[in-house]
Formats: C-alpha cells, structure tokens, sequence
C-alpha cells in the first residue's frame, strides 16, 4: 500500500510522527510537507494529496492540521474523495468499512500522539465491507 502524508504548521508535529511510524513498519509513505512549522494555507497541502489520491497514485491519504477540520472540508472537494475526520479507534475502522474512506483527517491540537498513531494503523488495516455500503457510495459519487 502506498500512502501520502501532508499537513500545515498545526499538524506539522503529528505528520511528522505519522511518517516516522510508518517508515518505521516499512509502509511505503511519501511526505508531501511542509518541511516546518512555518505558517501555510491547509487548502495547499490538501490538494497534491487528494489528486494523489484521485488519479491512483497512491492508495490512501492522511492530512494533518490543527483541528483536522479545515484538511476535511479541502480535500471532500475533490471529486472520488471520501475523507474522513477521526479522533477514536471505532470511527476509524467503522469509516473504513462503511464508508470506503481514502483520506484520514486528524487534528494535532485534539489528540495525543499515541491514539492518532493507533487511528493511523486501525483506519490502514481495516477492509471496506462493500455490500449495501457500495450502494451509498455510488449514490454521493452522482
Ligand atoms: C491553523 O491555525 C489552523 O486554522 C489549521 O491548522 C486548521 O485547524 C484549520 O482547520
């Protein structure tokens, strides 16, 4: 699976981490910046990763900003994006397997490190159930 990874300055931190703990289970990650806690617009960070997403490059995406709110609303603009704002264990799987989720969103200023890296590994490992969830789906897509 490969998996890209950006953030602004309020998730720097966490993204940071994120990328380090998946190098660390060898998952092939790409991070997409920035490269400090220098003040950026979230909506640039959000878009190499959607349409790295989008167009199959890499299988799933995590954005990271102060609230995960701002990364949330950017990246659902993207048309086959299903992103996800989460901040407990079962949102992260139950988006995964209801909602075929190919963004994870996570806020730095809401979560400690530890959960948001338990999030990270429960939301990579679980499989959608497809089903009548297919069914929704097709039914945002329009
Ligand atoms: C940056 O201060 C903050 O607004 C941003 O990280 C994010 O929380 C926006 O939704």
């Amino acid at each position: 699976m490969k998996v890209i990874v950006a953030s602004d300055h309020g998730g720097y931190n966490l993204k940071t981490a994120i990328v380090s703990h998946l190098k660390e289970k060898g998952i092939d990650v790409e991070d997409a910046g920035p490269n400090s806690t220098e003040s950026v617009d979230y909506p640039d960070y959000a878009k190499p990763v959607a349409t790295a997403v989008q167009n199959g490059e890499y299988d799933r995406g995590i954005l990271v900003c102060g609230t995960g709110i701002g990364m949330n609303i950017a990246a659902n603009k993207y048309k086959g994006i299903r992103a996800a704002l989460v901040h407990d264990t079962f949102s992260a799987h139950a988006t995964r397997e209801h909602n075929n989720s190919n963004i994870l969103n996570m806020g730095e200023r809401v979560i400690g490190t530890g959960l948001a890296l338990d999030i990270v590994d429960i939301w990579l490992n679980t499989e959608f159930e497809g089903g009548r969830h297919e069914r929704r789906i097709e039914k945002i897509e329009g």
